[in-house]
């Protein structure tokens, strides 16, 4: 089937041009007959331009669901570099034993300890004056004064030994402003681990605790009792470990906790800490040793990541592979599928791990343009299975939602291009690995569906829908998400006529700002002539962090195709900048938008 009235093919897939960047004659060409082939638009503006590679990480399982490496793709230069040592913080109640699992973490992983209340009584001991101011606050089950602290603990941190051997952070931040002083200097930890234990355990481990002053050694009376009657008898009390001030220091870690924690929710794991030591360690060590591995594999970075946007532009050149041919043909061969699936991940990838969390995607082939009538929802589902996956490979806990049915009464409904989409992803094979259910999840569009597990979300094509709008649920959902990547695939956001005036809720300023506040990682536009789709005049490709490439599709005498790249731009270009392209005019920088242009720019 063929996506509109164009020949059918009779040749077998051509193979694919690499993309040359040679300046072409001017083709001649109707300027006012250009327009993009959907109604969908938005602004955005981007950098550098595009390059392929294979990301290391997120090919590695679940080969048997998809096709994710593309062989065509393979030749992916890489740089090596020793990876970053770890950097862990680890919180929880007063004994809740997170003393007890540093010994056993920085046993086997070998980072640097520094516990803050370890800090303060050496401090204490030694009669500094840090040590008297803090003594008042430390007896009396109190927070010692943030400023002392975080002097403290930014003076450890930078110190060369937690540089290279990384740093395990022990009762630190404990309040929000602590939290937030680590922001500001940039510092994050790779995994927040939470303790959890319930409170009468909490009062009957720190009473019965006794310390080895020699060694450091943490003891219990009943749990954990010294082996010998020589250490017997030098253990010591810490004078904060009374019944009452246990509680208070248990009362002022709840007041604290939640808004510690909103400062690394991505990042957070709740362990049951109310287990034997060696079984909470296993836990901890298995996480540990996956950070670590991916670490190293993070490490080996595709070389274009690091280089400047001008060396990204000349030394991708001759990496891609340029845009597949036949893009007509319907349906879509499976290497023309991966060849965007792999498009669509690599620049997705790049963004998230530029710590960019309110993304967008946005790629019309005709198997992905509702507009057309090959339309296909299973090709969007697969291209949504790509990334999740890839993202789970990662180790992210990736949410994939759909936005529910909207409205009420007579108003209800979802859009016809949605409906059984939930119902697809449910059913789809996400792989022999077990990740569906615990690190991919379906849900649908609102607040309510954001979970703390939750490391990022993806959204299904979100769209307003006659009547109803869809932005105010996805606003409070990506405020619930706050830092987590949210990604919207093929969003649809601009507004339509309603008869219940539910479209005004928000206001329409407001409601296009929101829309706008999500930056295109990807966006891929096929050009027909306007009115049309056929033939295919060209096309415009951006990949993070990537310029927005036009490139012209000229017929080759041989029957074949190709692509050839005309222009390119730091932001989305108009009809008119197109067209002066396709003409071989020079950059008219006064023009205003016109023609179709004109009437989309103003619609997101
Ligand atoms: P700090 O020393 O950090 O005290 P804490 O957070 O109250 O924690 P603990 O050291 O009491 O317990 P833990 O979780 O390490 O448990 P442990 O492994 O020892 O801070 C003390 C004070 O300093 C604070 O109150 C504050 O005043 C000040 N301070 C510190 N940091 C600060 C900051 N950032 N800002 C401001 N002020 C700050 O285990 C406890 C007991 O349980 C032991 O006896 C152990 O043997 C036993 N145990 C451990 N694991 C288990 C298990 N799995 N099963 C059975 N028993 C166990």
């Amino acid at each position: 089937m063929l996506a509109s009235s164009a020949p059918t093919a009779t040749t077998s897939l051509p193979s694919l041009h690499p993309l040359t960047y040679n300046a072409i004659p001017a083709p001649s060409l109707n300027p006012s007959c250009l327009s993009f082939s959907s109604s969908s638009s938005s602004s955005s503006s981007s950098s550098s331009s595009s390059y392929s590679y294979l990301s290391p990480l997120s090919f590695g399982l679940h080969s048997k669901t998809h096709d994710r490496i593309n062989p065509k793709l393979k030749g992916l230069r890489v740089r090596c570099s020793k990876s970053e040592p770890l950097k862990v913080m680890i919180s929880g109640a007063p004994a809740s034993g997170k003393g007890t699992q540093c010994e056993l973490i920085v046993q086997k992983f070998g980072l640097v300890h520094i516990s803050t209340g370890d800090l303060l009584r050496d401090e204490v001991s030694s009669g500094t004056e840090i040590g008297n101011k803090a003594k008042e606050f430390m007896n009396a089950g109190k927070l010692v004064p943030d400023e002392i602290v975080t002097t403290m603990v930014t003076a450890r941190l930078s110190r060369q030994d937690a540089k290279e051997k990384g740093w395990l952070l022990d009762g630190y931040p404990r309040s929000f402003a602590q939290a937030q002083a680590l922001e500001e200097l940039s510092i994050r930890p790779d995994i927040y681990i939470v303790l959890d234990v319930p409170d009468e355990i909490l009062i009957d481990r720190c009473v019965g605790r006794r310390l080895d002053p020699e060694t450091g050694k943490i003891y219990h009376v009943k749990n954990f009792p010294p082996d010998s009657d020589e250490i017997k008898a030098r253990l010591v009390t810490r004078a904060d470990d009374t019944e009452e001030k246990v509680k208070s220091r248990l009362e002022v870690y709840k007041k604290n906790a939640a808004a510690i924690s909103s400062t690394y929710t991505s990042i957070t794991n709740k362990i049951d800490g109310n287990r034997s030591k060696e079984i909470i360690f296993e836990d901890i060590d298995s996480l540990l040793s996956q950070v670590q591995k991916d670490k190293t594999a993070k490490s080996v970075k595709p070389v274009l990541q690091t280089e400047s946007r001008l060396n990204l532009a000349s030394s991708s050149r001759d990496k891609w592979r340029g845009i597949p041919t036949r893009l007509n043909n319907i349906p879509h061969s499976r290497e023309i599928r991966n060849y965007f699936y792999d498009d669509v991940l690599q620049a997705t990838q790049r963004a998230v791990n530029d710590g960019r969390t309110r993304l967008k995607v946005e790629i019309n082939i005709p198997e992905l343009n509702p507009e057309m009538d090959v339309y296909r929802i299973g090709t969007l589902m697969e291209l949504v299975r790509v990334i999740a996956l890839s993202f789970a490979d990662d180790g992210k806990r990736v949410k994939v939602c759909v936005q529910g049915s909207m409205g009420e009464g007579a108003l209800a409904g979802m859009p016809l291009q949605l409906a059984g989409t939930r119902k697809i992803l449910e059913f789809m094979d996400w792989g022999d690995y077990g990740a569906m259910g615990t690190f991919i999840k379906i849900g649908s569009i609102g607040a309510k569906e954001v979970d703390e597990q939750d490391d990022m979300f993806i959204l299904v094509a979100p769209q307003n829908a006659v009547g109803n709008c869809i932005i105010d649920d996805l606003k409070a959902m990506t405020d619930a998400a706050g830092n987590r990547p949210v990604i919207l695939i093929n969003p649809r956001l601009k507004d339509l006529p309603g008869s219940s005036g539910i479209m005004q809720t928000m206001g329409r300023d407001k409601r296009l700002e929101y829309a706008a506040s999500f930056e295109s990682c990807y966006f891929f536009r096929l050009l027909y002539y306007a009115g049309t789709q056929y033939p295919i005049m060209g096309a415009i490709r951006m990949t993070y962090p990537s310029v927005y490439e036009l490139h012209k599709r000229v017929d080759e005498p041989s029957g074949k195709e190709k692509y050839i790249p005309l222009s390119t731009f730091t932001a989305r270009p108009t009809i008119d900048e197109i067209n002066d392209a396709f003409l071989g005019k020079p950059r008219n920088k006064d023009k205003k938008a016109s023609g179709i242009w004109g009437f989309l720019s103003g619609v997101f």
